[in-house]
This record gives structure tokens, sequence and C-alpha cells, in this order.
């Protein structure tokens, strides 16, 4: 946690569940807000379900976000989806280049940033993702790579209000693998220095979740840590029960 912020928990549901099944979920995470006073929530179903997901959660404080995003606005490039459909669509939040996007579709830092630039004009916050691959923090680089990640992944205007980021060690994701406590807080503490370094007195105040194999028996550990200013949450956050007890666990900033 960092004082004076509110964490955020943000459930990242993947290529998973139908529509039917998605509303569910929504309604599920809607029914138990009242356990969660500390933190702000946001869920990130697939494209095709973020109807369904907003309908479920409307007139509720539940945010709703896309997985990823165009960085062009509109035109000939199919298959794609522009931040304002989005943002049309209700979403007030997009994750960009999550390392299954950065691993699959070969989207680098730049391609990211301009994602991210995207949604920022969209009137939306980027999520925007980084994290080592295991034989990076092996060889000791974990730290380096990523600072050069954050300073090639963030565009102008993103700053507390209009953008968040999420630290995923991608050999933590979806492996049950964590890094140990130490090293958490100190790759927060890095990625507020360069954070801040980046965007002024704004970096202070900017959000920084873990992601990677956050669950309800390691949500309180995690989330107590400095600078861990809420989670993003694969596997667990498609069980509203695991997603609200991880949520519930927040400490309010
Ligand atoms: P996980 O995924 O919680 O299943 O490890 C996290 C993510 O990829 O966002």
């Amino acid at each position: 946690m960092t004082p004076g912020i509110r964490p955020l928990i943000a459930g990242n549901w993947k290529m998973n569940g139908t529509a039917r099944g998605a509303a569910s979920l929504a309604e599920g995470v809607r029914a138990g807000l009242d356990r969660v006073a500390g933190a702000d929530l946001l869920i990130c179903p697939p494209f095709v379900h973020l109807h369904a997901a907003a309908a479920a959660v409307a007139w509720k404080p539940v945010a709703i976000g896309a997985q990823d995003c165009s960085a062009l606005p509109d035109g000939a490039h199919t298959g794609d989806v522009s931040a304002a459909m989005l943002a049309d669509a209700g979403c007030g939040y997009v994750i960009v280049g999550h390392s299954e996007r950065r691993a699959d579709h070969g989207e680098a830092d730049a391609v990211v940033r301009a994602k991210a630039a995207a949604a920022i004009a969209a009137g939306l916050i980027p999520v925007v993702c980084v994290g080592e691959t295991e034989a990076q923090r092996d060889a000791g680089e974990a730290e380096s790579v990523v600072g050069s990640q954050l300073r090639g992944s963030l565009p102008e205007g993103f700053g507390a209000a209009r953008g968040v980021v999420a630290y995923e060690p991608v050999w933590a994701i979806g492996t049950g693998r964590t890094p140990t406590e130490a090293d958490i807080a100190a790759m927060h503490a890095r990625m507020r220095e360069e954070v801040t370094a980046l965007l002024g007195e704004a970096g202070r105040t900017t959000r920084l979740l873990y992601g990677g194999s956050v669950k309800p028996s390691n949500a309180a550990t995690i989330l107590a840590l400095p600078n861990v200013d809420g989670a993003l949450v694969g596997g667990a956050s498609l069980k509203a029960e695991d997603f609200l007890s991880i949520a519930a666990a927040a400490p309010a900033g």
C-alpha cells in the first residue's frame, strides 16, 4: 500500500467464459460489494462479454475494462477494436501490454505505448503491464528490464488519474509461484522511482499493481507491501468469492 492511494483490485478474465457466465460472475462481484470497503474494483471480461458484464454491474461501483485496444482510432483494421469503442461500450479502463499480448502478438514497448496513448485520448485509463521473464530474473536483470519497459511503454499524458501500472513477472502468471515479499517490495520501490522520474509528482500517486498468482491466501501479505497499490488478478478473478476475498484483504490506502 501507499498512504493516500486507494487500492485497485482488477480481474483479468482473459479468454474465458460465455456471456451468461460473464453476467453471472459480474453479478456475483456486485452482490459481494459490501465486503469491500477499502478498494476500488475493476473487472476485465473478453470484448464480446463487455456489454453483459456492464449490464450486470450497472449503477454499482465496479468498473469495467477491456484486455486490449487498437492504437488506431478507426478504419480498415479487420478484427481490431478501438479505445473509443470500448468507452462507448461502458469501459473505464483497458489493459495494454499484458505479457500474453507481448508474447502472442509480438507487441513491443512502442506498440504498448501507442495503445496506452489511444486509451488516454478516448478517456480510458490504461493499465500498462510490465514484467521480466524467469531467465531475465535469473540473470539479475529484472529491475533493469522493468525500468526499460516503463520508459518505453508509458505515453505522454500518463499519470495518477490517467494511468495504472501493473508489475507482472511473466514466470509468476498462472503458475502458482510468486516472487518473495522482499523482491516484490524492491521492484515496486524501483518502479515508484522510475514513474516519478518519468511523470514528476503524478508518479508518487500513480497506482502500481502487482499481478501473478495472487489468491486469497497471499493477498493480504502482498497488498500490505509498500508501493503495492492493488492487484491484477487472473485465475482467481474467475470466482467471485475468491476475487472478493482478495479485494477484502486490501488495506485502505
Ligand atoms: P494469474 O494471472 O493471477 O492467473 O497468475 C495474472 C494476469 O495474467 O493478469
